[in-house]
């Protein structure tokens, strides 16, 4: 990987990765010029992040920072990353003599705000224009994008959450707060969206600027199921539905039409998709195929349960005896009924397997009549509620390999997989929108 060294203010040499190309199903055909707010938060320094994935995806970036931004990470680091000069007051002569506040909110094609802290929603809120970033946010009249970072206290407070409310309604959109573990050691809704998460919200939601899968429908299974065992207690596995989420942002960074069908998990839904919950893989088989008509890709990344009880008791099971016996009975196989379709979309499977991770693999390929599927080794803790795997991709000639990193930048790769094998069959096989 290439890297850049930076010298921050304190004179200390950090080492930032260029922009690196995303993956082909996600780079818009035409980049946009895109203003990037950083106000005060510890998650100011994701913000360079975020600059970076724009520069890969081909936007022309120009950073704006508030006075406490400059706290927590230097104009400098961003200034390195966005290939321009950043801007940080609204009385800097030189800076105004060559484009000017209100020209600059002309310019912006696009307005995202990360982190928004709460002061910030608070003056925005209240139409203030005391710095050069309210500023622009005023004079502009591109869309705003909000990604919200503050302790989840602040973040719940009501006066926040009417400000949310009020921004909402004047038509700003939000990504995020992501709930998890905060830098001040609290727990809660308040952590900065992840910085793909943040660049999948600013596509165009009509598909118009592009994508390898723009006009194209797909379905997604994510979570693990429920089995109830009676009304109080079931039986469920180690799944979080996090790759499956990822999948989700990255398929609509793709400008795909995404339908995402989830088994109960604590994840937002990613901006642009529609949602279905369920709880049983009884449940996820009716949805699945209530909502399957038009798919043009299915890709079964849920942990559906094999096997469920074959009575749920109606009232609370007491403990009796010293043994209890459940029977279970075998749940449906929703990704072969799929594949089975008469018309059937292209088919994705996901392996969780713990041993002979590609033979299983190949053999549930082979078996189940998939078009592809995608082998993750969960063995001794991997991959399971992690923010990173691997991935080893088959079909029925061919194989990849998709390195460890994290399950968002995955999503990423394997997308670009999936519309590269999806687009070599639809030519012998068309969309079934178009058979419709
Ligand atoms: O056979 P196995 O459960 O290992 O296969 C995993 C794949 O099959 C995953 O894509 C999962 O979503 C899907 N599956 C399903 N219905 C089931 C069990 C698994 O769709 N009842």
């Amino acid at each position: 990987m290439e890297v850049a060294a930076v010298r921050t203010d304190n004179g200390v040499m950090n080492t930032l990765s260029r922009p690196r190309p995303v993956a082909a199903g996600t780079r818009p055909p035409a980049g946009r010029r895109v203003l990037v707010g950083v106000t005060g938060g510890i998650a100011a320094y994701k913000a360079a992040e975020l600059v970076r994935l724009l520069r890969g995806a081909g936007h022309d970036v120009q950073v704006v920072m508030t006075e406490a931004a400059t706290r927590f990470v230097t104009p400098l680091t961003l200034q390195a990353l966005s290939g321009k000069p950043v801007r940080t007051g609204l009385w800097d002569e030189a800076a105004e003599a060559a484009m000017g506040h209100i020209e600059l909110a002309r310019w912006a094609e696009q307005v995202v705000v990360a982190p928004a802290s709460a002061d910030f929603l608070a003056r925005l809120a209240g139409g203030r224009a005391d710095d050069l970033l309210a500023t622009l946010c005023l004079a502009t009249t591109a869309p705003i994008v909000l990604a919200p970072a503050m302790n989840h206290r602040m973040w719940l407070n009501p006066a926040t959450q009417a400000n949310v409310a009020l921004l909402s309604g004047r038509g700003l959109r939000f990504v995020g707060p992501a709930d998890g573990e905060q830098a001040c050691g609290e727990v809660g809704p308040g952590r900065l969206a992840e910085p793909a998460d943040i660049l999948a919200a600013l596509r165009d939601p009509s598909g118009a600027d592009g994508g390898l899968l723009s006009g194209r429908h797909v379905l997604l299974t994510a979570g693990p199921t429920r089995e109830a065992v009676d009304p109080v207690r079931f039986i469920s596995n180690r799944s979080s539905g996090k790759m499956g989420f990822a999948l989700a942002a990255a398929l609509t960074a793709a400008g795909a039409r995404v339908t995402l069908v989830s088994g109960p998990v604590c994840l937002a839904t990613p901006p642009g998709v529609e949602r279905h919950d369920v709880e049983s893989a009884d449940e996820m088989y009716r949805k699945v195929h209530a909502l399957i008509a038009d798919v043009d890709i299915y890709i079964g990344a849920a942990a559906v349960a094999d096997y469920r009880p074959t009575q749920c008791a109606d009232r609370k099971i007491k403990k009796t005896s010293d043994c209890l016996d459940i029977t279970l009975t075998r749940a449906p196989d929703i990704l072969s009924s799929v594949a089975a379709l008469a018309r059937r979309p292209f088919v994705v499977g996901f392996a969780a397997e713990t041993n002979d991770v590609e033979r299983n693999a190949r053999d549930k390929l082979e078996r189940k009549k998939l078009d592809m599927i995608a082998a993750n080794d969960v063995s001794e803790g991997r991959a399971f509620d992690r923010d990173d795997n691997a991935l080893i991709v088959l079909w029925a000639d061919g194989r990849r390999q998709l390195s460890q990193q994290r399950k968002c930048e995955l999503a990423d790769e394997l997308v670009a997989v999936i519309a590269e094998r999806y687009l070599l069959s639809a030519g012998a096989q068309p969309a079934l929108t178009v058979l419709a």
